[in-house]
């Protein structure tokens, strides 16, 4: 076979058909058959199949790849839809959005510009625009897709980091650089509030250091007392806060912080304010819940991640903004790519607004869910695992072995077994820990861990209406039994050094 018979087109299209179809019966034998959420393989052991594998010696046959794929990777992958997958935010697939993945990456358009992608750009800009119009963002609103939160998340605090410098700039009487400016700004965001906005800093030549925790109530919401302290505190030092970040949905506790009312300290201090909605967007389709998010309309920049509570594969997620013109701080126009000319002829060009060139078509999935399924379907769903979550707090409430830090505003219930008597809090750490990979291994159940107070904490993150509270029960008395297993061989000597620790 030459190597041009690999490749799709007008040629090749039953072989695609062929292929592409004996691929997904094998997916969809594996995906029926599944009776756990993993194998709980280690990596020295499924290292060695991986590497044997000869990548200069091609098997040239389809059907004897996909053979391979078994056991590189099918076998032993984790699979997201069981329904004691409780891990990480990670959520089931919708079928319509696997349907367009299937066509997007078969068609294969890039959605940088509009002369390689046409319809693709038109349907991503009505999406951004159906996106806004559901978070209430106005007129003047716009946004791009990216490839999760951690990036719109850098996208967001770009636009602002700039619209800061702009301002600054502005106000100063003498001319000033911008490496003046950046020692100056600063975010704050709760000490709750993703990684991503840290990092984000840090890429964007401010540091670590320039964002300032902001400390939670019990609730684990950012505490508008200290959010108002911090910015009198901040401005009276001639530092300028250029974002306050506030997150609706955070990673642990599904908490949410109270947007009005940071939205109301960010007007008055005139400083850009983002929510990151990257696990808490699900409520913008939710019948039920869409009040939890009041506020989120007088954000400057929104997160939202799709691949989350919107039951899309990865990759799929959007930053939107309330000033369209906010957006040229990522512009560059490039000869090749999206002269300025273009620009001025009104020629659709996304990248013009993104950070990324080459961009995948994951609008699509966005797309076909809501013209299969409806967005009331997609915020049932999510609905499910609100309801779920709540449930199975008041379980994990009423149980001795067991204590659970906060009641869920959304799906994640993060806890610690914790049985009475003389257990020193260290050894308990280690008991969830041991009972965590425990778990893993036996395959029979994810669950996250997370450090809660500095003591190991164990989280349930709920994203699969199929999930029920039997599952859940069960997998408390799987945690219970090896944790208490762990601490029974610890019994003697050992107990009592790690009370001492
Ligand atoms: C609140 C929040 N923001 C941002 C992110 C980062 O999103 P991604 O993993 O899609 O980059 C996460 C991930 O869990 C998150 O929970």
């Amino acid at each position: 076979m030459s190597s041009t018979s690999h490749l799709l087109n007008d040629q090749t299209a039953e072989d695609y058909r062929r292929w592409v179809t004996e691929g997904v019966e094998r997916v969809a034998d594996k995906l029926a058959r599944t009776e756990t959420p993993l194998s709980g393989i280690t990596p020295a052991e499924l290292a060695p199949v991986v590497d044997a594998i000869d990548l200069d010696q091609p098997l040239g046959d389809p059907s004897a790849a996909l053979d391979e794929l078994e056991r590189v990777y099918l076998r032993d992958a984790v699979y997201f839809h069981h329904p004691r997958y409780l891990g990480h935010l990670n959520c089931p697939v919708v079928i319509p959005a696997v349907l367009a993945e299937a066509v997007l990456s078969s068609v294969n358009s890039s959605l940088d510009t509009w002369d390689q992608s046409y319809g693709g750009t038109l349907i991503e800009r009505r999406l951004i625009d159906w996106t806004a119009a559901r978070i209430g963002l106005g007129d003047t609103a716009d946004g791009v897709f990216t490839s999760g939160g951690t990036q719109s998340n850098l996208h967001a605090m770009l636009l602002a980091r700039d619209e800061a410098c702009r301002a600054v700039r502005e106000a100063s009487p003498a001319p000033l650089r911008k490496a003046d400016i950046l020692p100056r700004l600063r975010v704050l965001a709760s000490e709750c509030g993703h990684f991503s906005i840290a990092k984000s800093a840090a890429l964007l030549g401010l540091g670590y250091e320039a964002v300032i925790p902001v400390p939670c109530d019990e609730n684990r919401r950012m505490r508008t007392d200290a959010l108002a302290a911090e910015l009198d505190r901040c401005r009276d030092e001639g530092l300028v806060v250029m974002a306050v970040s506030a997150t609706a949905g955070t990673t642990d506790f599904g908490s949410i912080d109270p947007l009005p009312r940071i939205a109301e300290l960010c007007e008055r201090a005139g400083t850009w304010l983002h929510v990151d909605a990257a696990y808490g967007c699900g409520l913008l389709v939710s019948n039920r819940r869409r009040h939890l998010l009041d506020g989120i309309e007088r954000a400057d920049s929104v997160t939202v991640d799709y691949h989350k509570s919107f039951y899309q594969p990865v990759s799929s997620s959007a930053v939107l903004v309330r000033d369209r013109s906010t957006l040229r701080h990522a512009t560059y126009h490039a000869d090749y790519l999206n002269p300025v000319r273009a620009a001025e002829n009104l020629i659709p060009n996304q990248v013009d607004k993104s950070i990324q060139t080459t961009r995948r078509f994951d609008a699509l999935k966005l797309w076909l869910t809501l013209r299969v399924m409806g967005a009331d379907g997609v915020g049932e769903l999510f609905d499910d695992v609100v309801d779920l979550a709540a449930d199975a707090w008041k379980l994990l409430n009423d149980d001795p072995r067991f204590e659970v830090v906060t009641e869920p505003q959304l799906s994640t219930l993060v806890f610690r077994y914790a049985p009475a008597g003389d257990v020193s809090p260290a050894l308990c750490d280690r008991a969830n820990l041991r009972a965590r990979e425990a778990l893993a291994a036996s395959g029979e159940a994810v669950v996250a861990g997370t450090v809660v107070d500095g003591r190991h904490h164990l989280k349930f993150t709920l994203l699969n209406p199929r999930t029920t509270l039997d599952d859940i029960a069960h997998v408390l008395d799987l945690l219970a039994d090896h944790a208490q297993r762990y601490l029974s061989e610890q019994a003697g000597p050992e107990r009592g050094h790690a009370r001492a620790s």
